[in-house]
């Protein structure tokens, strides 16, 4: 990998840019409501364009305009349109139309991006955690202000669990908790995020006594210590969705679809 790289849509992006913004967003602006020109920002720095960076269908240009609200953290962790859409449809792909439809459990849900998406593709609503007060403000607000119906709540993921009654063995769960230093230039240590996807699968699965669901999740296009294989070994794959490649190798997004049965 040199310093710099030609993104997908043509845009150069430095890499040393690309994490030094990452830095300062996950780091000092992490709770900071970004402008309208730190948006455009991200949008050129992680994504090659700014309207590459798109959440709820409204690209980063006019973000501000529509009045949305998006943190420094989310900015960097959200997942957007061009990569949920994809996922999507393979999800979709999967759940036959006829019968009762499954439920979408965003438990980890920043933006509500993801969830969005899939419950959309579904034709259901979502149901959504998320920890983090300032988050949680930011994405109410997002909703609200766009019009878009998820059950977001203010909770952890293990009350979302709790609360959910299971529909059927397509219920889907978006599995995407942070991942803090689980994530080094090895790779994204799966066993080491917070919490750790295992205690997170091992919670899904008592939550439902056992019964089989689909797991959606997030990883890095490295993955350190085999930890997506050790993590999923008694899961079925189904599909592994790799967006076009727009960002610096070891920030590439990969979504992986899996089977889990107890
Ligand atoms: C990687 S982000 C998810 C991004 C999201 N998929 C999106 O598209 O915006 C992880 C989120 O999980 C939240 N979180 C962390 N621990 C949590 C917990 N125990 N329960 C619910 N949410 C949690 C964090 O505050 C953060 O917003």
């Amino acid at each position: 990998m040199t310093a710099s790289t030609v993104t997908g849509t043509g845009v150069p992006a430095t890499q040393a840019g690309y994490f030094q913004l990452r830095a300062e967003l996950l780091g000092p602006s992490r709770t900071r409501l970004l402008t309208g020109p730190e948006l455009i920002q991200v949008g050129l720095q992680v994504y090659g364009a700014p309207a590459a960076f798109s959440l709820y269908g409204v690209p980063a240009p006019e973000m501000a305009g529509c009045g949305l609200r998006l943190l420094g953290r989310t900015a960097i962790e959200c997942t957007v349109d061009a990569y949920a859409a994809p996922v999507a449809a393979a999800l979709a792909e999967r759940v036959p139309a006829a019968g009762r439809p499954p439920l979408v459990a965003d438990l980890f849900c920043g933006s509500g991006n993801l969830g969005r998406h899939l419950a959309a593709a579904l034709g259901v609503r979502a149901h959504a955690s998320e920890l983090d007060p300032a988050v949680h403000a930011a994405t109410r607000h997002n909703l609200t202000a766009l019009g878009i119906d998820i059950d977001l709540r203010l909770e952890d993921y293990r009350d979302l669990l709790g609360r959910l009654t299971p529909h059927g063995p397509h219920d889907t769960y978006v599995v995407e908790p942070p991942w803090g230093p689980a994530f080094t230039e090895q790779g994204l240590d799966l066993t080491a995020t917070a919490p750790p996807v295992p205690e997170i699968l091992a919670d899904i699965t008592a939550s439902r006594q056992g019964a089989p669901c689909l797991i959606v999740i997030k990883t890095n296009d490295r993955i350190a210590h085999d930890s997506l294989q050790r993590c999923f070994a008694a899961a079925e794959h189904l599909a592994s969705i790799t967006p076009a490649p727009t960002l610096p190798a070891g920030a590439n997004m990969d979504f992986h679809l899996f089977r889990l049965s107890a």
